[in-house]
């Protein structure tokens, strides 16, 4: 299962000059606990501004660089390779940033979504997506430094299949053009 997670402001601001715009530690602890022992898989750039692999999770970073290497980390050149890295049975989190989770929206089942009580300033944007594809299955408020809203979204059974479907047309897109090579 693909599942993403993210925490975006009001006006859909995630990530500002490369970094996250605030400080949450609440939310941040939610991040460990709902990821630990799981496979993460990350935009280079946002896996650069963490700056090491997250303990107790693998890492799967992409970069269009075939180049690209990172201790302790598994790199890929697509997200089809990404997914596939996976076990099909486990839940892959993608966590970032704006150019995968535009990449990925269509493919999730499930979307752990925080959304803060203020608007930020920043220059990386979570996508829009329909809503109304998802059902809300938990939100619950918490207050810190920015009150927020911690809610999670699963993915409405009749557009499950559209989303399998899709996975298996990127996935057989990717052999195709690889037995093309
Ligand atoms: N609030 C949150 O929940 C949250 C979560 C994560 C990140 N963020 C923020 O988001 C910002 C970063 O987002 P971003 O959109 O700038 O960058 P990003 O999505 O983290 O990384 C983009 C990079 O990933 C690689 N990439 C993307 N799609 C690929 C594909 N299909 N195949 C191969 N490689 C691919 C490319 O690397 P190469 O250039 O090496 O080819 C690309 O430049 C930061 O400010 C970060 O703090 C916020």
């Amino acid at each position: 299962m693909i599942s993403i997670i993210v925490a975006m402001s009001k006006n859909r601001v995630i990530g500002k000059d490369g970094q996250l715009p605030w400080h949450l530690p609440s939310d941040l602890q939610h991040f460990k606990q709902l990821t630990m022992g799981h496979t993460l898989m990350m935009g280079r750039r946002t896996f650069e501004s963490i700056g090491h692999p997250l303990p107790g999770r693998r890492t799967i970073v992409l970069s269009q660089n075939p180049e690209y290497r990172i201790v302790d980390c598994e790199v890929v050149t697509n997200i089809e390779d990404g997914i596939q890295l996976a076990h099909s049975t486990e839940e892959l989190f993608v966590c970032g940033g704006a150019e995968v989770y535009r990449q990925t929206l269509a493919l999730a089942e499930r979307i752990y979504l925080t959304e803060l009580e203020i608007e930020s300033d920043g220059n990386a944007l979570f996508p829009k997506f329909p809503v109304e594809d998802f059902k809300t299955i938990f939100t619950r408020r918490y207050k810190d430094i920015i009150n927020y809203q911690f809610s999670i979204l699963q993915r409405c059974a009749s557009r499950k299949k559209l989303s399998s479907e899709l996975k298996a047309k990127l996935i057989e897109t990717k052999r195709e053009s690889f037995a093309g090579q």
